[in-house]
């Protein structure tokens, strides 16, 4: 099987293998930079992180970046699945790969942003648990060079979500 060949979205799922990052592994900036379009924010926060990967055929082919600012929360900085891969399951996997992992952490509440016009994410988090908790008002429009538009909204709002373990 080759990466992007069509396939039954269970067979796909089998094959792909989701590990923390190495050192020595080039970074995926391409799938940081689809889920947060700022180099600037994204190298704020990527220090202080863990960076995880989903692999199939060793290819980098999903990646999320969790962030643990104390001992009871860890916050999904970024989450992306590359193009020819998406809407197959894999965010859904991402996510419960991160809430495993903060289980085993003995973490209490995770959370995740994302903006006001990321319908499909929002929905996304919604299924997988996380509850509206917070809205981050011009959070985008203020912290970002450009305007940015999903499903032809603009992103101003950051809308914060939480699941408590
Ligand atoms: N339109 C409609 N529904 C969608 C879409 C879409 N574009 N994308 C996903 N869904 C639905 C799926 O149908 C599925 O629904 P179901 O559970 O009822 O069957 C559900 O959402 C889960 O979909 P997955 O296939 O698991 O999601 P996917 O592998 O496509 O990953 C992700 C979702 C990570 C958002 C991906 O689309 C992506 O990388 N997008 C670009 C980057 C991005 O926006 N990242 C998030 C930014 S916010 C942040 O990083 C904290």
């Amino acid at each position: 099987m080759t990466a992007g060949e069509n396939m039954i979205d269970h067979d796909l799922l089998k094959y792909i293998i989701f590990r923390k990052i190495q050192l020595d592994e080039p970074l995926p900036y391409r799938l940081m930079l689809d889920a947060d379009p700022s180099w600037n924010a994204i190298s704020k926060y990527l220090a202080f992180s863990e960076i995880h990967i989903g692999l199939f055929n060793h290819e980098i082919i999903a990646s999320i970046v969790l962030y643990m600012p104390d001992k009871d929360t860890l916050e999904i900085k970024n989450i992306a699945v590359d193009e020819r891969f998406q809407e197959k399951g894999i965010g859904r996997m991402l996510l419960v790969y991160a809430t495993r992992i903060s289980i085993k952490k003995e973490i209490r509440t995770m959370m995740i942003g994302t903006s006001n016009a990321s319908i499909s994410q929002l929905y996304l988090y919604q299924k997988a648990g996380f509850e509206m908790t917070e809205i981050k008002l011009n959070f985008f429009a203020y912290n970002y060079p450009e305007p940015i538009y999903e499903n032809g909204i603009q992103c101003r709002h950051m809308i914060l979500l939480k699941k408590y373990l």
